[in-house]
């Protein structure tokens, strides 16, 4: 069933409108997200991808001072962010009113072990970067500034972007840019990375494959020719689609009956994961689909925020 969002240019809330100047960052697809989590005064929720707490921020004002909001993230630097933009977010206006939140460093790929015998009313996923990490060149996540090949959204974890880039064998390396990037180029880029090795920095990197891969088409001229390995080294090294992966299959276990997910994704690879898990889901008989279709930004949020062009929102009922 699709509930027919009303996507007039409105504000989410009470506060909506200095959502950018206070968390320093815009909430993509916010209102849409907020429409279908339908958040429960006093319910319980998860954001798995608190950012910089812009979605969180809207959710944790919607639940009381009875409410639960649990935000993780596999990044620290986020959970800080989080934290400071949520304890200004409450203001005097909120304060009272506030629920209890608890931040935790984790991927969502664990929600079924971190958050084992909960039972929540919704949970929310805003996957892919946030502007904290695509901002600052030393995490390595932008061929527009030079800084080490890292792109570790956790930087704990082992394996950076430099070591795949560097030491995975030709193939693997042509098959995964491929696969996570979906570049019809990426023989030759896989090829010409072999050869310029070593490669340490971004810009160095974005040189390599500007060299190999000209533009074939229209629209390929239309995009950086990085862009797609840029993608598809991120994905690979965060084991993005593996951990979406996991935390659709645990939604059911963690939500009540009634209970909402709603997950927004930026590329088509994701895109396919949450449709096929939701579709499945109603097979089963635990989702009632809410969304025929992915509901998409507004022209209008389009025109103030570039990022949310490529978003797509799905979202789902447990039965
Ligand atoms: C697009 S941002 C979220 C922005 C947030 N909704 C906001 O409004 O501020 C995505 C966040 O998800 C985090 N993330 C990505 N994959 C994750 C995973 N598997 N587990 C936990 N956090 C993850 C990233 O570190 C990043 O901070």
């Amino acid at each position: 069933m699709d509930e027919g969002f009303d996507n007039t240019p409105q504000g989410v809330g009470r506060g909506a409108h200095r959502e950018k100047e206070k968390v320093g960052h815009v909430p993509v697809l916010l209102k849409e997200a907020i429409h279908y989590l339908a958040v429960k005064r006093g319910g319980s929720y998860l954001d798995a991808t608190v950012g910089l707490g812009g979605h969180s921020l809207e959710i944790a004002r919607r639940l009381g001072a009875a409410g639960h909001l649990i935000g993780l993230d596999k990044d620290p630097a986020a959970l800080e962010a989080a934290q400071r933009n949520l304890e200004a977010g409450a203001g005097d206006e909120f304060k009272n009113d506030w629920p209890k939140i608890k931040l935790l460093h984790s991927s969502f790929a664990e929600v079924k072990e971190r958050l084992a015998g909960q039972k929540l009313d919704g949970l929310l996923a805003d996957i892919g970067v946030s502007s904290l990490q695509l901002d600052q060149a030393a995490r390595g996540f932008s061929f527009q500034a030079e800084g080490p090949l890292d792109m570790r959204m956790n930087p704990h974890q082992e394996r950076t972007a430099e070591q795949v880039v560097n030491q995975v064998d030709e193939v693997t390396l042509a098959n995964l840019i491929y696969e996570f990037g979906e570049e019809r180029r990426s023989r030759r880029i896989a090829r010409a990375i072999c050869r310029s090795r070593p490669i340490r920095t971004t810009a160095e990197l974005a040189d390599v494959i500007s060299a190999a891969a000209r533009p074939m088409n229209q629209a390929e001229r239309r995009i950086h020719p990085a862009t797609k390995t840029f993608q598809a080294l991120r994905i690979f090294v965060n084991h993005e689609l593996e951990d979406l992966t996991a935390l659709l299959e645990a939604a059911p276990k963690i939500l009540k009956p009634g209970g909402r997910v709603v997950v927004i994704s930026f590329h088509s690879l994701e895109d396919r994961i949450v449709k096929d898990a939701f579709r499945d889901g109603a097979k089963r008989g635990e989702f009632e689909v809410l969304t025929k279709k992915p509901v998409t930004a507004s022209q209008d949020e389009m025109d103030r925020n570039p990022r949310s062009r490529s978003a797509k929102l799905r979202a789902a009922e447990r039965i």
